[in-house]
């Protein structure tokens, strides 16, 4: 049932002159003039091969596109039939091309690379004659690890399955530093593979308490700290949103709290702060969900690993600052003993709060998790939600919601997010929305009549207080409705590349 996938990935300065029927040649083509980059690392023949291909037709270079084939690889003179397997790449067109489109196209062509039985690929690394960038390298890297990721983990029969093993990056133009990126790559990817992994578990597998067990056994893993709460502490210490949303469901809620401390830090020095939302599934609660509608909610925990995995990242690459992941995690469940619409909370921060809408829970347990992140010392704060169909409506899958309380940290996290390849977009936080968060009778209330993501992240804004705090809506891109090239139907890994990004720079913003 547990299928990790280990592909090791090396570098190297030039092809190996002959190459098994179980290994192929990957080579980058561009949609427009100058077609075939990095070619100088090609052998003759490899490099007509490809020139033929292209000029005949045959493979035009369009992004997302990939053919793996055979050619005749005898060197000029020789009639022997040697065949070397090539796999072309669609780049696209050299104005569009960039970190992101590279990780792309190596996880097209990982894929493609394991269906068509090749179990090492050659990986010519386009660079038209021009130093590699690192972040380049670290992109392709990280595309090819997050590339054979399978939500596989509950088919049986192919334990023995043939899989891509050796990823061979090869380039004439990169220094030793390439090396280090790799294996940053490989962290990194890893993270969010094991995010979205707990992302693509079903509800009944996933409720809060395994949900905080499986937090609990990465952090021994990597030597993370963990202060989780129980339900128990969760309503001694007055948490009342995360309570009284997971009241309905026999599962109990829980919190769950992972801590990073720098090797020589102090308890003076700043936490940063991540939050994510932790429904381990969302049925809307008494004001349920109907049809297909309910079905991805098993992901509305999406949010909630990634703040884990980025921490699973931390305790890998040691970025020298205090962190905290807090996931306030519930099932959203009707039932007699769920809460009901009209029903009031009394928050963590201490304001009342009036649940007019049981499937606008998210928001009413993020309530907690962010007054929580202040409670601890936070010095900052980033929420990461799947929180709104809303925020899919405005800005598609491609694009996060990014919402924020101070415009120096929204241009750190939208920065962090930019090198990662996971863009954001900025929507307004205004009291010029207050009127849908106004109560008559209580604080506040998490419903205004329309399912609006400014609305939800105006809530939020009330409980981050004056700390600086960006939030995050990504009910968008934490899902891929449909198989892509490169990556299966299901959960993305969204938010641990941008949150790692964030964590190492230089931002005092
Ligand atoms: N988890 C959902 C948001 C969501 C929808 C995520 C689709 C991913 C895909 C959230 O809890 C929710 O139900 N939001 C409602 C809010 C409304 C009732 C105010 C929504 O967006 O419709
Ligand atoms: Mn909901
Ligand atoms: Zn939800």
């Amino acid at each position: 049932m547990n299928k990790p996938n280990r592909l090791t990935v090396e570098l190297s300065r030039a092809l190996p002159p002959e190459t098994s029927s179980a290994e192929a040649v990957a080579v980058g083509v561009f949609a427009d003039e100058p077609h075939l980059p990095g070619a100088e690392i090609l052998t003759a023949s490899l490099l007509h091969a490809c020139e033929q291909l292209v000029r005949g037709g045959e493979f035009k270079g369009e992004e997302d596109t990939s053919l793996l084939l055979r050619v005749a690889a005898g060197e000029e003179g020789e009639t022997s039939g040697v065949a070397r397997r090539l796999l072309l790449m669609g780049l696209g067109a050299h104005a569009d091309f960039d970190a992101d489109a590279l990780r792309r196209a190596a996880g097209m062509c990982v894929r493609e690379a394991r269906d068509g039985h090749v179990s090492a690929l050659h990986f010519v690394v386009p660079s038209e004659g021009l130093p590699v960038a690192p972040g380049m390298v670290r992109a392709l890297a990280e595309g090819a690890h997050l590339g054979l990721y399978e939500n596989d983990f509950y088919q049986t029969g192919d334990e023995g399955k043939e899989t891509l093993e050796r990823l061979n990056v090869v380039t004439s133009r990169g220094g030793d530093e390439l090396g280090l990126e790799l294996e940053r790559a490989r962290v990194v990817a890893e993270s969010a593979n094991w995010a979205r992994r707990l992302a693509d578990e079903p509800g009944a597998s996933l409720p809060p308490r395994e949900f905080a067990r499986r937090a609990a056994e990465m952090a021994e893993e990597f030597g993370l700290t963990v202060e989780s709460l129980d339900a128990g502490e969760i309503r001694a210490l007055g948490l009342g949103g995360l309570a009284g949303i997971g009241q309905g469901s026999d599962e109990e809620p829980a919190l769950i709290v992972l801590r990073y401390e720098p090797v020589g830090s102090s308890p003076e020095d700043e936490l940063w702060a991540f939050v994510g939302k932790g429904i381990t599934f969302d049925t809307g609660g008494i004001s349920i969900k109907h049809g297909l509608d309910m079905y991805e909610m098993k992901s509305d925990m999406a949010g909630g690993a990634a703040v884990l995995g980025a921490l699973r990242a931390a305790a890998q690459l040691r970025p020298r600052r205090r962190l905290a992941a807090i996931v306030p995690a519930a099932e959203n469940m009707p039932s007699e003993k769920a809460i009901k619409p009209g029903d009031i909370v009394r928050t963590f921060a201490g304001f009342t709060l009036e649940v007019v809408d049981t499937d606008a829970e998210g928001r009413v347990v993020l309530a907690d998790g962010i007054a929580y992140a202040r409670r601890l010392g936070a010095s900052r704060i980033v929420d990461l939600a799947t929180l709104t169909g809303s925020i899919i409506v405005a800005l598609g899958d491609h694009r996060a919601g990014l919402f924020a309380n101070d415009d120096a940290w929204a241009a750190a996290v939208e920065s962090a997010a930019a090198r990662a390849g996971e863009p954001v977009w900025r929507m307004p936080v205004s009291d010029d929305y207050k009127k849908r968060i106004e109560s008559p009778i209580a604080d506040f209330k998490n419903y205004g009549g329309r399912p609006d993501a400014t609305s939800a992240a105006l809530l939020l804004s009330k409980f981050a207080g004056d700390t600086p705090w960006v939030h995050l809506d990504m009910a968008g891109p934490s899902w891929h409705t449909d198989p892509q090239p490169h990556a299966p139907q299901g959960a993305t890994g969204w938010g641990v590349r941008t949150l790692v990004e964030l964590m190492f720079g230089d931002s005092d913003a």
